[in-house]
C-alpha cells in the first residue's frame, strides 16, 4: 500500500460519505405470504452499502476503537472472519485510511475473498478444520497477529461491547420508529449474538418485563436453539445456511432475552429465502429464509393479530453460485427430480433442458478453450446440428494442437478432438462408469440415438456423497 494511500482520511477532517449511508435502512410489509392473523414486516438491511447488517457494528466497532484511542492514525484492523463482517470492516476501516488484515478460514469461498480483497484488505488464510486453542484456530491467529503488529487493533466482534450498541443504539430505535411504536415481536439469527443483545436491551426498555417477545430462529445443527429450550449445551452438527447458527455460546450474546426458539432447516431456509425473491421482489442471503421461516411459523400459531418485525441481514448476491443455483441445489440434495432409478440421476446437466455447454465441429478451438474456461470445465461434448454427439475436446486435446503454433487456436474443433466416444444406455452399471473413467474419459449417455447428457468423475462423487448416511457425516464449523 503507497503512503497516500494508507494515509487516514482523517487527515482530510472528512471520512467517505458512503459511511453516512449505514443504517436507516427501509421496512416493508409481507403481502404476499400466509401470515396468519399476524402482520409481518422485514428490516432490509441487504440495503446497507457493504449488503449486510454487518455495516452497522463495523461503523460502530471501529468508532468505539478510535474513541478509546485502541485505533490510531495508521492503524491497522484485525478481525478473523470471511464473512459479512470481513465485508463491512474492508468497507469502514478501508474508507477511514487504516489498514485492514482479515484472517479467514480455508473453506470460504474464493468470491468472498475475492470481494474483501477487492476492497483494500488483506487476507491471511488460516485452517478451517481446527478448534479453539488450536494456533492456528482462526481467532487465535488474529489475536496474535494484532499484538505483533504495531498499531494492531483486533476486533473480535464475539466479545466487542460495540458489536450490541450498534444494534441498540441504531437498529432497535430505527425499527421502533418506523414501527410507530407498535410491536409485539422480533424474529432474530445468532452469529455473534450482537443484533440479539441488542435489539433485546432495547425493546426491553421501552416495553418493559417482556412486552416486545424476542424470538430466535436457528439452523437446525445449531446448538442455540436446544440451549434455548432446556438449558442443555450439545454437540453441534452442521448447515449450510450462512451467518448464523453456533457451536458455542458468544460472549455478547445474552441467550436470557430469547423468549421463543424456532429450529429451521436449510432445505425450509433455502425453499423461504427462494420464495421471498420471486414472491416480494426481496432479494436475501440464506439467513433471511431461516429468520423468514421463523417468522411465518410464530405468525401462524399466533391466535391474536400481532405485528413482528424481523430481517433480512444480507443480499442474495453472495449466493448466486449456490442457494439460487438450481444445479447446486440439486447436486446438495434440496431440490429433487423425478428418480429414474438408472444412470440418467447421476446426470446433472441434461442436454434436452439446454443444460449442457456443448461445441460445434466447426467452431474455432478459441471458442472452445472460452467456453471452458466460463463455465469452469476441463472438457466440452461435440455435437452436430442434429443435437447428436459426434467428439470430446477436453484441455490436452487444445494443447497438443496449440502448444508450438498459437495461431492454431483459429482451426476447427474437429482437428482437435476426440471422436472415440465412451458412450453408456441409461440402464449400465456404475461399474461400467468407473471404467469408462479408468480410461481417462467422460460417459455419454445415450437413450438409443437420443444424447442425455454427460457423467463425470465429480458427478458420480456428488450422486455417492447425497447417499452418505447422515449420521456419518462430520459437523462443519460456521464462520461469521
Ligand atoms: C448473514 C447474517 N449475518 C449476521 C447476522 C447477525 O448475527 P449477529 O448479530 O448475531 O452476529 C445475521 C442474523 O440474522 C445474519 O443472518
Amino acid at each position: 500500500m503507497s503512503q497516500s494511500s494508507a494515509a487516514p482520511a482523517t487527515e482530510h477532517n472528512k471520512s467517505p460519505e458512503i459511511l453516512s449511508l449505514i443504517g436507516d435502512t427501509p421496512l416493508v410489509e409481507v403481502t404476499q405470504f400466509d401470515t396468519g392473523p399476524c402482520r409481518l414486516f422485514l428490516k432490509l438491511e441487504n440495503q446497507n452499502p457493504g449488503g449486510s447488517i454487518k455495516d452497522r457494528i463495523a461503523l460502530s466497532m471501529i468508532e468505539a476503537a478510535e474513541a478509546d484511542g485502541k485505533l490510531e492514525l495508521g492503524g491497522t484492523v484485525i478481525e478473523a472472519t470471511a464473512g459479512n463482517t470481513g465485508l463491512g470492516l474492508a468497507l469502514v476501516a478501508g474508507a477511514k485510511g487504516y489498514r485492514v488484515v482479515l484472517v479467514i478460514p480455508d473453506k470460504m469461498s474464493q468470491e468472498k475473498i475475492s470481494h474483501v480483497r477487492a476492497l483494500g484488505a488483506e487476507v491471511r488464510i488460516t485452517r478451517s478444520d481446527v478448534t479453539r486453542g488450536h494456533p492456528e484456530y482462526y481467532q487465535d491467529v488474529a489475536a496474535m497477529l494484532a499484538e505483533q503488529i504495531p498499531g494492531g487493533f483486533y476486533v473480535n466482534q464475539f466479545g466487542n461491547p460495540a458489536n450490541p450498541l450498534a444494534h441498540e443504539r441504531t437498529t432497535g430505535p430505527e425499527i421502533w420508529e418506523q414501527m410507530r411504536h407498535d410491536v409485539d415481536a422480533v424474529v432474530v439469527g445468532v452469529g455473534s449474538g450482537g443484533t440479539l443483545t441488542g435489539l433485546g436491551r432495547f425493546f426491553n426498555r421501552v416495553k418493559p418485563r417482556r412486552g416486545i417477545e424476542m424470538v430466535l430462529a436457528d439452523p437446525t445443527g445449531s446448538i442455540l436453539y436446544e440451549y434455548v429450550k432446556s438449558g442443555q449445551l450439545v454437540e453441534s452438527g452442521s448447515w449450510a445456511v450462512e451467518g448464523i447458527g453456533e457451536d458455542f455460546i458468544p460472549e455478547i450474546a445474552d441467550m436470557s432475552l430469547v423468549t421463543e426458539a424456532y429450529e429451521i432447516d436449510d432445505a425450509d431456509s433455502f425453499a423461504a429465502a427462494r420464495e421471498l425473491l420471486r414472491k416480494e421482489g426481496i432479494f436475501g442471503g440464506s439467513s433471511t429464509g431461516t429468520l423468514l421461516a421463523g417468522a411465518l411459523r410464530y405468525c401462524r400459531e399466533q391466535t391474536k393479530p400481532k405485528r413482528v418485525v424481523t430481517l433480512v441481514p444480507d443480499t442474495g448476491n453472495k449466493y448466486l453460485s449456490k442457494m439460487y443455483n438450481n444445479f447446486w441445489m440439486a447436486e446438495q440434495g434440496f431440490i429433487h427430480r423425478p428418480p429414474h432409478g438408472d444412470l440418467s440421476d447421476l446426470i446433472s446437466h441434461r442436454y434436452e433442458a439446454g443444460e449442457v455447454i456443448t461445441v460445434g465441429p466447426d467452431d474455432s478451438l478459441l471458442t472452445a478453450f472460452k467456453r471452458m474456461r466460463d463455465s469452469d470445465v476441463s472438457q466440452l461434448p461435440v455435437v452436430d446440428k442434429s443435437g447428436r454427439p459426434i467428439g470430446i475436446i477436453d484441455e490436452s486435446d487444445l494443447l497438443v494442437k496449440v502448444h508450438r503454433e498459437p495461431s492454431h487456436f483459429n482451426d476447427p474443433v474437429s482437428t482437435a478432438m476426440t471422436d472415440q466416444l465412451e458412450t453408456l444406455p441409461p440402464d449400465a452399471k456404475i461399474t461400467d462408469l468407473l471404467g469408462v473413467f479408468d480410461r481417462g474419459r467422460v460417459a455419454i449417455v445415450m437413450d438409443g440415438n437420443k444424447f442425455l447428457g454427460l457423467i463425470t468423475r465429480t458427478d458420480l462423487l456428488s450422486y455417492l456423497r447425497l447417499h452418505m448416511p447422515k449420521s456419518s457425516t462430520p459437523p462443519e464449523r460456521e464462520f461469521v
